[in-house]
């Protein structure tokens, strides 16, 4: 048995049985000692601290759930990988293999999906800010561009005359769907009329024709109804502009949005309570294109989802470095992860498992990160049992905008492992180094 470190003896008052506002002392330690049949240790020790882990198994049956969902009731579905919610080259690679076309919202990430093999045609080209080369390469390989504004059709008419040709487009348009505040800065509004007007600006050029309408309502949106009421827009608009300007509207792209079982910080119910299941949000949107559709073809229907198919197959195992005891008579641990690799930690209370189980009550503890910067928190209070230098935590779910989000700010981002569908881990991403860091300084 190993010898037990010495800590300065504290008084805390530990209320036995009685919850506290931090759960009970005596609640049970949640243990994982493995991913996927891989054991946490061996993931360490072969790879570092900290490290993120997706599960590929986990993945393919996120998709498959929400893909059945939406196929077993409209079949004309195609979904396209959100590359921004995380375009790890093997993540990205998974979900083409799965059926996913690509969507992306800037040039890198078009360079991206065209560096793994996906065709323009099979790009749908989204966001505010398109560089014109990178509009004129996107028009001339045929990806599926998602005009955001005024000057956009202006540079596609520009386009359109140098390389003598049309060019079908898709707009997107903002709404009210009851849920606030409205993502109104992307595209073109429903509600004020902007969006027909700007469709009727695309066919008054005579060099552009709209074959899609598209949508992205917002991020972990909790309500199907509000994608009942976008896709009733949506119908509403393909109707009119298919009636008043000759449109033939090819498809509709109703975006991404739908909720991770993630606990946002401030719900009180759990995920597994409030989360909508794949069903309702299939339901509310597929339901409501046939109710609306007034023409001879069903629309073809894309999806964008990113954070909902990748958030839980998403795991971050971070090491405790040292702790001390503050003032307050807290514990605090510093962790080898912190912000700097964890920005949804602002938004979500993570799920935390231990490596193994621990002797000792509960007691409530702040986990830190290694950044020094009073900002690093990642859990301000948890019941935590005493962890040694060295024990390891197993944050979850962390699939969704952490690794692309993470920040190279004053430590190295960590590797990342996929562990395949039978269970061998993979060197996904390398680590960070100096010269990562530092080959494009002079
Ligand atoms: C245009 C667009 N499509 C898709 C997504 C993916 O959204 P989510 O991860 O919430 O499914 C986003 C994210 O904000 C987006 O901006």
């Amino acid at each position: 048995m190993s010898k037990m470190s010495y800590e300065k003896p504290t008084i805390t008052k530990i209320d036995f049985a009685m919850a506290s506002k931090y759960g009970s002392p005596m609640k049970a330690q949640r243990v994982r000692t493995h991913i996927d049949g891989v054991s946490i240790h061996e993931l360490t020790h072969t790879y570092g601290s900290p490290l993120f882990v997706f599960s590929q198994r986990k993945i393919e049956s996120l998709y498959t759930t929400l893909h059945t969902a939406f196929a077993s009731r409209y079949p004309n579905v195609t979904f396209g990988w959100s590359y921004k919610t995380n375009y790890l080259n093997a993540i990205c690679r998974i979900f083409h293999s799965l059926g996913s076309i690509a969507e992306v919202v800037s040039e890198f990430e078009y360079q991206k999906a065209r560096s793994l093999g996906i065709e323009g045609r099979d790009i749908i080209f989204n966001g505010p800010y398109k560089p014109y080369d990178a509009l004129k390469i996107a028009v001339q390989e045929g990806a599926k561009i998602h005009v955001d504004n005024l000057f956009e059709i202006n540079d596609l008419e520009k386009i359109a005359d140098e390389l003598g040709v049309h060019i079908p487009i898709a707009i997107r348009i903002n709404m009210d769907t009851g849920i606030y505040p409205q993502w109104s800065r992307f595209g073109f509004n429903y509600e004020n009329g902007e969006a027909y007007e700007a469709v009727g600006r695309i066919y008054t050029g005579g060099k552009l024709s709209l074959v899609g309408i598209h949508t992205h309502i917002g991020t972990f949106m909790l309500d199907p109804n509000a994608y009942k009421i976008a896709t009733t827009k949506i119908m509403r608009l393909k109707e009119e502009v298919e009636r008043d300007f000759g449109a033939i509207i090819d498809y509709i792209d109703l975006g991404g949005g739908f909720a991770s079982k993630a606990n946002l910080k401030g719900m009180y119910q759990s995920a597994d309570v409030i989360v909508p299941t794949a069903d309702e949000y299939a339901h509310a949107i597929t339901d409501t294109i046939h109710l609306m559709n007034k023409s001879e073809h069903l629309p073809k229907l894309y999806l964008e989802t990113g954070r909902a198919l990748i958030d839980e197959a998403g795991y971050l195992i971070t090491s405790v470095h040292g702790y001390k005891r503050f003032p307050d008579g807290k514990k605090g641990y510093i962790l080898d992860a912190g912000v700097n690799i964890l920005y949804t930690s602002s938004w979500f209370n993570f799920t935390v498992e231990l490596d193994r189980a621990y002797h000792g009550l509960n007691e409530p503890s702040v986990l830190n990160g290694p950044l020094c910067m009073n900002i690093d928190v990642i859990e301000e209070s948890i019941m935590l049992p005493p962890l040694d230098r060295g024990s390891c935590l197993i944050l979850s779910p962390v699939g969704a905008y952490n690794y692309t989000q993470a920040m190279q700010f004053i430590r190295y981002k960590p590797s990342v492992v996929l562990i395949d569908n039978v269970g061998q881990a993979h060197l996904i991403k390398a680590m960070d180094d100096l010269a990562t860091v530092t080959h494009k300084e002079f």
